[in-house]
């Protein structure tokens, strides 16, 4: 999604607001661009290629006050007239984050008013809506503020004036912006990553917030124009982070990360010797005694995690659940409880789709939220009254790696808290799952070590077209995992299905130019499964089976076997979401594409 970076300072801004852009590379763009303000003229360079091109164009450019803008396209094609910032009568120029939805109306009234539009954005409107308040002898922070009072939509959006070298003005409503606050000079930008070089000090702007961001100063006004002030916090995340170290690409060195991924989301847990619903946040022992069902609310793949949460959370708590994706639910008339816990899975905790469903449940009287989420100041964390943080550290490619694998280990905690509080679970069977977590980095740094053999495997997809995914019980939702996570990246089409629904439809796809990749953990489907693939083998399928030991299932012409460590029980989907990671991690490389940034994704899904 489009990206934004700001800055005000006593040096050249252009340098700082080049990297910043870079470091936002991996939300996805398909544009950039940038302006400053120098000799009382702005300076705007755009290109419609990587940041990279951009610096090269902007060689030449300096300023002490610019903002720039990655932009992925929702209104107008990628080009370089649609390119940010836009500009309104040389005066004022605007990057934004959203979707303003009543654009078109404003564009007709703006039109109509002498404004000459020069792009197909939305964006366009509010530069011209500020020029005309500003035009009227408004300050650049009442000019903004009215402007945004007349917008329906989401945005965060950066200003600054031709005439005005010493302001910029930046707000949000629907999508996140902060301040970085550095020594005689501040900074804006869409997400925190950005600013590390220059400064850790942050400030979180909140729904409805507007800055006036000086060098020396900065002032916040809420929604009702009041002003207020918003605590200055020290950003966690690391520098070295967010580099890639000895890796080819983010998605690979994320994946190879989750050992330390997981120990760090269960470091509290694994240190104790029981499990306490406080890991929940202080009122959850009181919220969790009052509830009757679960409605897990998630996208693409968090909705998958939350799918396997729920064959957990029915077995071994015996609470319904229900799973949905939440851009259907936002918009679906469906039967509220009060006593229902809702939770909300998120890596980033800003996905548009997911925060509305979200707050479409709480206007319904859904009142227990629980967030599970890996950025602790995201709005969703935000918003909900209890929390579990996954601790997977910054995740930049864009398909999510150790993002998926910690939010399991964080549902089957909250899956053993609940269980463990109506009475399901001994406290031999606790320390067992205790003792089982404890185990779970280095079961999952076994399976790692299959990377070489699935670097290998890899070959025989490169030439593939379609691809079909087989999975049971606990692990369809893993298959499901995979053939996001081939699709992603490697734009190979793939489907994933239960095993047991092939024959219903399915089987009609499977010649010997279809390769099906099944995961097969040694439990009580295995028998099953087994009968599920010689379905497909039967009918020439090339079959590809990731097997636990013990699974008896024999390589054989057309059966490819990748040996599975010893069955890990309920964790055994943790386990076999790794080999799936690396296949599509490979396959892409086969294909060639850009791994870390594939074509048409954003990393945060910001708007609808
Ligand atoms: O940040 P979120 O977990 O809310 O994002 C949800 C989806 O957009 C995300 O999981 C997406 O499906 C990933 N690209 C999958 O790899």
């Amino acid at each position: 999604m489009c990206g934004i970076v700001g800055a005000v300072a006593q040096r050249n801004v252009v340098p700082i607001l080049l990297e910043g852009l870079q470091r936002l590379e991996y939300r996805g763009y398909d544009s950039a661009g940038l302006v400053v303000v120098h000799n009382g003229q702005l300076e705007r360079v755009r290109s419609i290629g990587r940041v990279a091109e951009l610096t090269e164009k902007s060689a030449n450019t300096q300023g002490l006050i610019g903002i720039a803008h990655t932009r992925w396209a929702t209104h107008g094609v990628p080009s370089l007239r649609n390119a940010h910032p836009h500009i309104s009568k040389d005066l004022i120029a605007v990057v934004h984050n959203g979707i303003i939805e009543n654009y078109e109306v404003l564009r007709t009234r703006l039109t109509t008013a002498g404004y000459e539009f020069t792009s197909d954005t939305d964006t366009e409107v509010i530069a011209h809506l500020i020029h005309s308040h500003y035009a009227r002898g408004n300050s650049l922070l009442l000019a903004t503020q009215a402007s945004l009072a007349e917008l329906i939509g989401a945005y965060a959006i950066g200003v600054v004036a031709a005439d005005n070298p010493d302001q910029l003005i930046c707000a949000r409503r629907g999508s996140p912006l902060l301040l970085g606050v550095g020594i005689g000079e501040h900074f804006i930008a869409s997400d925190v990553s950005a600013l590390l070089p220059v400064t850790r000090k942050v400030v979180y702007l909140e729904e409805g917030d507007i800055a006036e961001v000086g060098r020396h100063s900065y002032q916040i006004f809420d929604a009702q124009g009041k002003r207020v002030e918003r605590a200055v916090q020290i950003s966690e995340m690391s520098n070295e982070s967010v580099q890639l170290g000895q890796y080819r690409h983010y998605m690979q060195k994320e994946i190879h990360e989750q050992p330390q991924a997981l120990a760090d989301t269960l470091e509290s847990v694994c240190n104790s010797q029981s499990l306490v619903p406080g890991i929940f946040g202080a009122e959850a022992a009181a919220t969790f005694a009052d509830i009757d069902s679960i409605l897990i609310l998630a996208c693409g793949t968090s909705y998958h995690a939350g799918l396997v949460a729920r064959y957990w959370l029915e077995e071994i708590t015996a609470i319904r659940c229900t799973v949905e994706v939440a851009s259907e639910y936002r918009y679906r008339i469906s039967v509220p409880n009060p006593k229902t816990l809702v939770v909300v899975i998120s890596q980033s905790g800003e996905t548009a789709d997911t925060q509305a469903a979200l707050n479409y449940a709480k206007a319904h009287g859904h009142l227990h939220t629980l967030a599970i989420c890996n950025v602790p100041e995201s709005a969703l964390v935000r918003l909900c009254k209890l929390r579990l943080l996954t601790r997977a550290g910054p995740e930049i490619g864009v398909a999510s790696t150790k993002a998926f694998t910690t939010q399991l280990a964080a549902l089957f905690l909250l899956t053993l808290v609940l269980a463990k509080q109506r009475g399901r679970l001994t406290t031999e069977q606790e320390q067992k799952h205790l003792h089982e977590l404890r185990h779970l980095p280095s079961a999952v740094q076994k399976v790692l070590d299959l990377e070489p053999e699935i670097a290998i495997l890899a070959e025989q997809f490169a030439n593939k077209h379609h691809a079909l995914f087989l999975g049971r019980g606990l692990h369809y939702p893993i298959a499901l995992e995979g053939a996001l996570k081939l699709k992603e990246i490697s734009y190979i089409h793939a489907e994933a299905y239960p095993a047991g629904e092939l024959k219903h439809g399915p089987l009609a796809l499977v010649d010997k130019d279809m390769p099906v990749i099944s995961v097969a953990p040694n439990d009580a489907l295995l028998e099953k499964l087994k009968s599920n693939l010689q379905e497909v083998r039967a009918r020439g399928g090339e079959l590809y089976v990731f097997a636990d030991a013990n699974t008896h299932i024999q390589a054989a012409p057309g059966i490819h076997i990748m040996q599975m460590p010893e069955h890990a029980g309920y964790l055994s989907p943790i386990l076999h979401t790794i080999p799936l990671q690396l296949l599509a991690y490979y396959v892409a490389l086969q294909k060639g594409t850009d791994v870390d940034k594939p074509r048409n994704l954003a990393k945060s899904v910001t708007v609808e």
